[in-house]
């Protein structure tokens, strides 16, 4: 990864290229050392955005590995060159869809916390099967954390937040756990919207048991 604060030249290719994940195998789980050369504990961003909350975290704690997850092309690319400006070695970005990414893509038990902030809270009726938070998400993700390892959800949406805690309390392999206002979880680009107009937060933490 230090390759990828070199001086950018000609024959050089763009730093921020190499700060994205790109499988050799769409279809075979990778490697821990295919994500990141340094074993630490992982964290994902799934549905990172603009990345906000991501570069905080990995600028916050430089003994972890974060990876932020996110289908849209322009996101991926921003938050690539913020990754590059701040020199973060311990911090990369996966363009992929979240439920393909947890089924074939990251090795079984190598993540500590999974973070889904402010995912799409998709309100109508129809198109709730796009929801992220889903039986087979909390499934899939429970073949990936590693023993112990936290999900930690927010949203703003209320529907959406009954919704997941139904799905949460049928989940299975897990545990609910307290999570108290921490100053030190840095906030997401949406979430700074939100309280900026006084919107109430919904928050869930849970652990693999
Ligand atoms: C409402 S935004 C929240 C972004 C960020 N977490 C925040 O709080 O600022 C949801 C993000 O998730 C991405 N997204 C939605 N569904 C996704 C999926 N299935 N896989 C990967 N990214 C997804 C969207 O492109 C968007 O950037």
């Amino acid at each position: 990864m230090r390759a990828a604060f070199r001086a950018h030249s000609e024959n050089a290719p763009d730093p921020a290229e190499l700060i994205e994940f790109v499988p050799q195998d769409y279809f075979a789980r990778a490697e821990m050392s295919d994500l990141f050369p340094r074993p630490a504990p992982l964290e994902l961003d799934l549905g990172c955005g603009e990345g906000g909350f991501l570069v905080a975290m990995a600028a916050k704690h430089p003994d972890h590995n974060f990876l932020g997850v996110e289908r849209l092309l322009g996101r991926v690319r921003k938050v690539c060159r913020m990754v590059v400006h701040h020199q973060l070695e311990n911090a990369r970005l996966l363009r992929l869809e979240t439920a393909h990414t947890l089924r074939y893509v990251l090795p079984k038990e190598s993540v500590s916390v999974a973070h889904v902030l402010f995912p799409d809270p998709w309100p109508k009726r129809h198109h709730q099967r796009h929801r992220l938070i889903q039986d087979g998400f909390m499934e899939a993700l429970h073949g990936i954390l590693v023993p112990g390892g936290e999900l930690r959800i927010k949203t703003d949406d209320e529907p959406y937040f009954m919704w997941m805690e139904k799905v949460l309390a049928r989940a299975k392999g897990y545990e609910r756990l307290d999570w108290p206002e921490d100053p030190e979880y840095p906030q997401t680009n949406f979430e700074r919207r939100f309280v900026a107009q006084g919107l109430p937060i919904y928050r869930a933490r849970l652990r693999k048991v």
